[in-house]
C-alpha cells in the first residue's frame, strides 16, 4: 500500500462507520478532487495536471523525485534529523502535495525565486521549504544543498512538469477569503470545532494516533506548529480551512464559519516562535503586529506565547 492509502484506511477506522458512513468513507476519503470554490472553475481556466503519482522516471532525477516524495509523505521518519513535532509536510499540502487550492507543489516550484515580506529578500524554492521546517514543523531548517531539500525540491519540480514558469496557476496556494460578515470570534469558534473537527483532531486538539502513526494530526499544544508558522495567521488558517476542512469536505463551513474557527485554534497554546527576543511584547512588535495574529495576547486566561524561549530542538521519536 501507498503512505497515502495506508493513512485513508487508518483513517477510515478511526472514524468509523457511525460518524461518517461507509459510503463517504469508501468514496470520498479515497478521492481528492478540487474544493467546489476552486478558482479554477470560477476563472474558466484549465487546472494544471502534475504526472500520475509515483510515476517517477528511472533515472537519477526520478531516484530523487521519489525520495522527496517520501520525505513529503512521512517527513518524521524519512527525515527526523529536522522535525520537532508531529506534523507532515502532507498535512497541509494535502494529497501528496497534488491537491488544488491545498498549496501544492506543481504551483510553487514555478513561482520561485520570489520576493517574501516575511523575511525581505528573494528567496528561492530551496529556502521556502526551509522556512517551513523552521516553523510548521517546529523543527530546524536542512542546511542549503542537504540531501532533504535537494530530494524534496526534485520532487516539486517533477510535479510541475510541462508548467510554465513564472505562471500563477489556478489552484496555487490557499484561495484567501474574503473578510465575513461578522469579525473572526473564537468563542463562536469553539462551537464550530465541537461540531465540524474535534471528532478527528481531538477535543484538546492533540490529534488521534493510532500506534506510532499520526492519523489526526495536532492543531495546538506543544507538537503542532510555533507560533512563526503560516498558519498561526487566523487568515491563512481560515483560507486553508475553508478549501480543505472537514478533511475531504473542502467548502463545507460557511466563510463565517472558516473565519471563527480558524481563531479559534489560532487563540490556542503553541509552541515558541523561533524568533523569540526575549521578551513578548518586543517579538509581537516585530514579526505579529497584526490583527491576524493573536501571539502576545490573553487568551482564556493566558499569555500567548508566554511561556519562555523556544525549548531545546527535539527530534520525534520514531
Ligand atoms: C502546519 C501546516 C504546514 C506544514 C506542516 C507545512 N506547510 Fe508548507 N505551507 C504552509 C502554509 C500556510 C503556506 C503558505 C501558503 C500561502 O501563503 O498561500 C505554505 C507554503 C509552502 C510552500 C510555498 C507554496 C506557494 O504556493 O508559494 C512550499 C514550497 C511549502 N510550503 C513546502 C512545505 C514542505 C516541503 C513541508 C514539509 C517539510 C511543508 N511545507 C509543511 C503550511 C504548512
Ligand atoms: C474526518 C477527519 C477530520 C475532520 C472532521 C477534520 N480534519 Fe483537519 N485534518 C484531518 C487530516 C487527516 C489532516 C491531515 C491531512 C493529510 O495528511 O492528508 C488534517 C489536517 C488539518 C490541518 C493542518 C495540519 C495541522 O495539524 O495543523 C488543520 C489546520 C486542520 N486539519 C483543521 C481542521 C478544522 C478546523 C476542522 C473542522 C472544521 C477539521 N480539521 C476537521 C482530518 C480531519
Amino acid at each position: 500500500m501507498s503512505g497515502w492509502s495506508v493513512r485513508t484506511a487508518a483513517i477510515a477506522g478511526l472514524v468509523g462507520v457511525a460518524v461518517f458512513g461507509a459510503g463517504l468513507l469508501a468514496g470520498r476519503l479515497g478521492q481528492h478532487r478540487p474544493a467546489p470554490s476552486t478558482p479554477s472553475v470560477a476563472s474558466g481556466k484549465k487546472p494544471f495536471s502534475p504526472p500520475p503519482d509515483g510515476a517517477f522516471p528511472h533515472t537519477p532525477f526520478g531516484r530523487e523525485a521519489a525520495l522527496g516524495r517520501e520525505i513529503f509523505v512521512d517527513t518524521g521518519r524519512a527525515a527526523p534529523q529536522f522535525v520537532g513535532n508531529d506534523l507532515k509536510c502532507v498535512n497541509c499540502h494535502l494529497d501528496a502535495g497534488r491537491l488544488p487550492n491545498s498549496a501544492p507543489m506543481w504551483a510553487a516550484y514555478v513561482m520561485f525565486p520570489q520576493y517574501r515580506a516575511k523575511n525581505g529578500h528573494v528567496n528561492t524554492f530551496a529556502e521556502r521549504i526551509q522556512g517551513c521546517f523552521r516553523y510548521s514543523m517546529n523543527g530546524r531548517a536542512p542546511p542549503l544543498g542537504d540531501k532533504v531539500l535537494v530530494a524534496l525540491e526534485s520532487y516539486a519540480a517533477y510535479l510541475a512538469t510541462g508548467a510554465p514558469h513564472g505562471a500563477s496557476l489556478p489552484g496555487q496556494g490557499y484561495p484567501k477569503l474574503k473578510p465575513a460578515p461578522l469579525p473572526p470570534d473564537s468563542g463562536r469558534g469553539r462551537g464550530v470545532y465541537t461540531m465540524y473537527c474535534a471528532m478527528c483532531h481531538g477535543p484538546d486538539g492533540a490529534g488521534q494516533s493510532s500506534g506510532a502513526a499520526v492519523v489526526f494530526p495536532p492543531l495546538w499544544g506543544p507538537r503542532s506548529y510555533n507560533w512563526g508558522a503560516g498558519i498561526a495567521q487566523i487568515d491563512t488558517a481560515a483560507a486553508f480551512i475553508k478549501a480543505n476542512m472537514p478533511y475531504s469536505q473542502g467548502g463545507r463551513l460557511s466563510d463565517q464559519q472558516a473565519w471563527d474557527v480558524a481563531a479559534y485554534i489560532d487563540s490556542r497554546p503553541r509552541p515558541q516562535d523561533p524568533r523569540y527576543t526575549g521578551s513578548v511584547a518586543e517579538t509581537r512588535a516585530r514579526f505579529h503586529n497584526s490583527a491576524q495574529s493573536m501571539y502576545g495576547k490573553a487568551a482564556s486566561g493566558v499569555l500567548l506565547g508566554g511561556d519562555g524561549p523556544p525549548k531545546p530542538f527535539a527530534p520525534r521519536a520514531r
